[in-house]
Parts: C-alpha cells; structure tokens; sequence
C-alpha cells in the first residue's frame, strides 16, 4: 500500500458554504495522522503556478463560520491541457506531494479523474463541493443546504411584498443543470409553480394554473425558475406568461451569485467536517480515483468514474407531485 507523507489540499470551480469547514478539518485530520499538509490556491490554477503554502493547525483556526473558501478558487482552462497538468505535476513532484483533496463539482472531478490516470502515483481523493447538488454517490454536497436557506429567505421576503401588490413573481435561482436548489425552495416557500431542467413543463399548462390560482382568489403568486430550465430565463418566460395573464403585475427577480455566500448552516459545517475527515481516512487507507459522499448519513465512497458518468441528478418524482399538490 502506498504511504503518504504529504498531502494537498484545493477548492475549485464554484465557491460553496461548508469548504472552509471541510478544509478544516482536512488539514487537522492529517495532522493527526502525522501527515503535512499544503494549502494549494485558486484550485489547478495554484498548482500549475506553484501558488501552495504550508499548513499548521492554527492556519483553519476559526474558519468554520466563514462562507467562500480560505483557499480562494478558480475554473482553470489551462489544466483542461497536457500542458498544464504536465506542470502541475512537475509541481507536485518538487514539493513531495503524494496525495491531493480536490473539493469541488463535475468540473472539478473531470479535471482529478483525468490527472491520476495520467499521473497514478499522485492519490486523488474528491469531497463533493457545490452548491447544486448534482453528484452522483451523495445526497448531499457541500453548500446545498445553506443555499436553499438563503433562496428560501429570499422568496420569503418577496412573498411579503408580491402579497401587498397582488403580484406575480418569477424568481430565478442558480442550477446550471440542476433543479435541486429550485425543488426544495419551492415547496418550502409554497410556489404556485417550479420550473426544473428535469423536467418539461408546457408554458399553456403553466398559464392555466396561474389562472387557476386567480380562481382560487391567491393574491399572489410565485413561480421558481431554476436557471437551467429548457424555456431560458426567468425574463423570458415572464415576457410570454405576461401577455396572457394580464390580471397579475408580473416581476421578475434573478437571486444570482447571493446564493453562493454566507456563512454555512449546521447542516454544512457537519457535512464538511464529516467528508473531511472521511477524505484523509480514504487516502491514508490506499484509496485513489475515488469521492467521498454522504448517503443515508453514512458515509460512501464511490469511484470518481462513477460519480461524473452517472453524474446526473434524479430529482425525486414524488417530491414535485406532491409541490403540486400543495400549492394549489
Ligand atoms: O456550479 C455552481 C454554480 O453556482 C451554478 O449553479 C451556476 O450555474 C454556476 O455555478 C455559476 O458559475 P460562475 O460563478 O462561474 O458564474
């Protein structure tokens, strides 16, 4: 079995409530364990540009409470080419890094996978970070939880007003091919309607229901976007429901990247605690090419293979039918 003496860590990709935790509790885990550790900055960027530092126990003091990454992070195109990951590695190699702990999403793991198989000698274990929650191999990842927090603040606030103006709203939250965020906001803010990438919903059906409602003397209405939904944008769709629902002022809100920050919930700080510790755990018991998740509250690990190819989300079907149901 390989031994590791020294061991990376890095965020990459979107930024996620919860990585400061998790790189936390990475660099004391291997503390522990008698490993050193190197801070590694803006993801792949800071390993083709040698941008590392040294990291003690007190380097992730009082981070836990912190939202973005302490790491800083970044999409890197340059690591998407032999070039780049050749440099990477010759990074590597110069300072005696023998593993690494990438925290990110797909793009994140795309990356990782491809580095070890081109460089097996240096292990790579992944801990699921972003907020869109669409990894195969964990319920949960890293930012999930306290980003619907966030939107459900949000879209309670707009409700308030949407409610004193007989309003109808369109909210657009983030999900670039993910309806996660859109699903559990919705039902928890009681959205007259969710529009998901999963799943096709006929503008008509959506007028009626919005008509519906009218019917149902609502005196406002939500409608949840998630980003990647086939009908484009929250403007758009506005623009097409307005001309036919004219006895609603229609308002559109986009939340953006106001989803991606602040501090982590409980939920995200255990989360990243857990797959932390779990990570370095992996990698010290010979594990390579391989992510950590959370599944039924144990953890789980799973090829990075498998986690990308089966990468697609299934949002649960009875949780849309049962949004229905409940906003009617
Ligand atoms: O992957 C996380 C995410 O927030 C997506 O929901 C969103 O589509 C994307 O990142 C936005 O990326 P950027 O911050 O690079 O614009």
């Amino acid at each position: 079995m390989r031994k590791i003496l020294k061991l990376g860590v890095l965020t990459s990709g979107g930024d996620a409530p919860g990585m400061n935790p998790c790189i936390r509790s990475v660099v004391r885990t291997a503390i522990y364990n008698g490993l050193q550790v190197v801070g590694i900055r803006r993801g792949y960027q800071g390993l083709i540009e040698d941008d590392m530092y040294d990291m003690n126990t007190r380097s992730v003091s009082n981070i836990l409470d912190l939202g973005g990454t302490i790491l800083k992070t970044a999409r890197c195109l340059p690591f998407r080419t032999d070039e780049g990951m050749e440099t990477a590695y010759q990074n590597l190699k110069k300072r005696e890094i023998d593993a690494i702990v990438v925290i990110g999403g797909d793009g994140t793991f795309t990356g990782a996978l491809r580095f070890s198989q081109k460089y097996p000698d240096i292990a790579v274990l992944g801990v699921p970070g972003t907020i869109d929650n669409d990894l195969y191999g964990s319920t949960y990842t890293l930012g999930f939880d306290t980003a619907t927090n966030t939107v459900i603040e949000a879209i309670d606030k707009i409700r308030d007003t949407a409610d004193a103006h007989d309003r109808l709203f369109f909210i657009e939250v983030m999900g670039r091919d993910s309806g996660a965020i859109a699903l559990r906001a919705g039902i928890s803010c009681g959205a007259e309607a969710i529009l998901l990438p999963e799943k096709e919903t006929a503008i008509e059906n959506l007028i009626e229901n919005l008509k519906g409602g009218q019917y149902n003397k609502k005196s406002s209405s939500i409608v949840i976007v998630a980003e990647g939904d086939k009908h484009g944008g929250a403007y758009d769709i506005a623009k097409i429901v307005q001309k036919e629902v004219k006895f609603y002022d229609v308002k559109v809100t986009i939340l953006g990247h106001l989803q991606r920050g602040g501090s982590p919930s409980a939920f995200d700080r255990i989360l990243g605690s857990r797959l932390g510790y779990a990570a370095v755990n992996a990698l010290i018991a010979g594990e390579t090419q391989k992510m950590v998740g959370l599944e039924a509250n144990h953890i789980k690990i799973t090829s990075l293979e498998e986690a990308l190819t089966q990468h697609e989300f299934k949002l649960e079907e009875d949780l849309m039918q049962m949004a229905e149901i409940l906003s009617i």
